[in-house]
């Protein structure tokens, strides 16, 4: 189950570490004292950004940048040239969180830099503080002078004893969606594109790596410089420092990690070279050159972040058989999928997410086979239908008609994401495989570096599609796959003889009959293992959970995605046998969506909180802010505290 990277954001509140959804200032509710999002002139209104880059755009940003593990503060300069749109424009509206701003110049046109007025606004969360720089000249270039807060949600600072190694310390940024503002001043929407350079130093044990042009040969001198030459949205901005080596997969491929991963994760993600060629196979030249993977400690809170060049992957997929690298097949797969075409706002969430999680599902078929793939589909979509029955309609479809005012719960989660491939899968049902095929490849050719919405998908797949070869799909399915809730009628099946083989051995021993043999499960990948606990009833009896672990140790188990799976279905049995190996997975694993499930069913008895709060309590330093404030707002939930906001992402 894809779950939960968007799904909290459902829960539409303001918190700190929220997601994009909870940015938007709810429809008639307070105004943020910081002002309302202004409206743009450009078509798409973002709720989730002050900027106004219908008058003025970041074209370049040049980061001067100092990394200080000591006061676990970034600090040095952002310098942005500027292409000011609106002729009556003076003023350079940035977002930024928790930043400290110590001087605003800009550059006349005699070449002298002269100090620049501007007015922080209080902070609004979790939008934050609206950054107003007075530009009367409208200065090419201006340079604002800042250093971040410790407790930057884009950031996590880890100490030596919370890595791999234990000798260096790390830090790493998440900024998808709203939290490059935490690090950069930044106009912080995907409308706008900007090429950037960086020079960063640190201490000179450390290597630092951003989302740019990283040398796998670069010396470790504390001393680097970043060049980025694509135009890329603010979410895709990334940096991290920590022990770092390099481990070459292919040509243009690699691993950099800690050095105790980084041999075991080039082995498990060996195949990415041909990962890259599949795709450029499928949908055109990969536009990036190097592509590259980053290994977080555990405490990375998702699975994986396309960030451009270099993808950012928890180390949880490395199970020792590739059998979860369809999560390097979806963060590679975005190089086309949203850092080349991208959403115009979070609100057509699925264009990224729906997108690529399609493309992901190709590569895997090309890669390992349908077998494979169509267990991947069928295990996706059993979850996006337990969910989305559950769901309000407007969290059921994919956008919102073009002029609807956004919700504060507009859609996101598994439907961004499986509903979004399904629906990628039922155009290519319905047009043929080549025929769909050459259209996206030409779509992403066609919108390159760019930002679009639903309504621009729509338009250009009934010119470029529904024109091009009538009679096969009406506007009004696409019209309905996008913009109703549900999932259509006309939305293809995929059957899993190999899942359909564990249902029949989980149902036989569930009858009385015996578990399956391991001459059966010995072939089984995760998928299966999956499948199988996925089928279990709500609870089991201690004897049957002892059964199965007797026969297959899931309790302890190294792999996370059963782990998410068996946890809480112990738990909710009553099965304190599992009690300590929970307590040791919930503190070695900060990755949300492995983690949220068993804490919220502890988060349902009182004795299943009281655990839940005394192993917070001891995991809460190693967590990133994005899973604290996850994990606290289901405990305080629990409470019957209402105050503690739901966050998402
Ligand atoms: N871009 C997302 C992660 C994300 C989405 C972060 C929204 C913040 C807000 C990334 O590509 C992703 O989808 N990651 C998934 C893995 C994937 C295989 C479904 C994850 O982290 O689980
Ligand atoms: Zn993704």
């Amino acid at each position: 189950m894809r779950s939960s990277i968007l799904t909290l954001c459902l829960a539409g509140a303001t918190v700190l570490a929220g997601c994009s959804r909870d940015a938007a200032p709810a429809a008639g509710g307070a105004t943020p004292t910081g002002g309302e999002p202004a409206a743009q002139s450009t078509a798409h209104f973002d709720q989730h950004s002050y900027a106004e880059p219908g008058k003025v755009r970041i074209e370049d940003l040049a980061l001067e940048l100092a990394v200080d593990f000591d006061n676990r503060q970034l600090g040095g300069s952002a310098t942005y040239t500027l292409d000011w749109v609106d002729p009556q424009a003076t003023q350079l509206v940035l977002d930024t969180r928790d930043l400290t701003i110590e001087k605003v110049v800009g550059e006349r046109e005699d070449g002298k830099w002269v100090d620049l007025a501007f007015d922080m606004a209080q902070a609004q969360p979790p939008l934050g503080s609206k950054l107003v720089i007075e530009a009367p000249q409208r200065s090419e270039r201006i340079r604002v002078t800042y250093r971040t807060a410790p407790e930057a949600s884009g950031l996590q600072w880890l100490t030596p004893a919370m890595t791999a190694g234990g000798e260096q310390p790390f830090m790493f940024s998440q900024s998808q969606q709203i939290h490059a503002r935490s690090w950069v001043p930044l106009q912080d929407t995907p409308q706008v594109r900007f090429t950037y350079t960086a020079h960063v130093t640190s201490p000179k044990d450390v290597m630092v790596l951003m989302s740019a042009d990283n040398d796998p040969q670069a010396e470790r001198d504390g001393d680097y410089t970043f060049k980025m030459p694509q135009p890329i949205p603010s979410y895709l901005l990334a940096i991290a420092a920590g022990d770092l080596v390099f481990e070459p997969i292919g040509e243009r491929s690699g691993v950099w990690a800690e050095p105790s991963m980084v041999a075991k994760a080039a082995e498990e993600f060996a195949d990415t070279e041909k990962m890259i060629d599949v795709t450029e196979a499928l949908y055109g030249p990969y536009r990036w050159e190097r592509y590259d993977m980053l290994v977080l400690p555990p405490s990375f809170p998702y699975g994986g972040m396309e960030n451009p060049r270099l993808s950012f992957i928890t180390p949880t997929v490395i199970v020792g058989d590739k059998s979860l690298v369809s999560l390097i097949a979806h963060e590679l797969a975005h190089s086309w999928s949203g850092n080349l075409v991208t959403f115009a706002t979070a609100n057509h969430g699925w264009l990224n997410e729906g997108v690529t999680s399609y493309v992901e599902g190709r590569i895997v078929e090309e890669l390992y086979g349908k077998e494979r793939a169509d267990m991947e589909t069928v295990i996706a979509r059993n979850a996006l239908r337990e969910g989305i029955g559950e769901m309000s309609d407007e969290a059921q479809s994919l956008a919102i008609r073009p002029g609807v005012e956004p919700a504060v719960d507009a859609p996101m989660g598994d439907v961004a994401y499986d509903k979004g491939a399904w629906f990628l899968s039922f155009l290519e049902d319905r047009f043929g495989r080549a025929e769909f095929d050459a259209f996206l490849r030409q779509y992403f050719d066609h919108f390159a570096f760019q930002g679009i919405d639903s309504n621009t998908f729509i338009e250009y797949a009934s010119e470029n599609l529904l024109a091009k070869y009538p009679g096969k799909v009406t506007r009004a399915e696409l019209e309905q796959w996008i913009y109703e809730p549900g999932i259509p009628e006309s939305a293809p099946e995929v059957a899993s003889p190999r899942l359909d083989a564990v249902d029949a051995a989980r149902k036989a021993w569930l009858d009385g009959g015996e578990l399956p043999a391991k001459s059966a499960t010995e072939a089984w990948t995760t998928q299966e293992w999956v499948h199988f606990v996925e089928g279990l009833p709500d609870t089991l009896s201690t004897a049957q959970l002892a059964a199965l672990d007797a026969a297959y140790a899931f309790t302890g188990t190294a792999n996370g995605e059963v782990a998410q799976r068996w946890y809480p279905l112990a738990v909710r049995s009553g099965y304190g046998e599992a009690d300590a190996a929970i307590a040791v997975f919930l503190k070695r694993v900060g990755r949300r969506k492995l983690i949220m499930p068993t804490y919220e069913a502890l988060a349902a008895t009182p004795e299943g909180l009281a655990l839940a709060e005394d192993v917070l309590a001891q995991a809460r330093p190693g967590y990133h802010p994005i899973t604290t404030g996850s994990v606290d707002a289901v405990i305080a939930k629990a409470k019957g505290d209402d105050t503690v906001a739901t966050p998402a992402d």
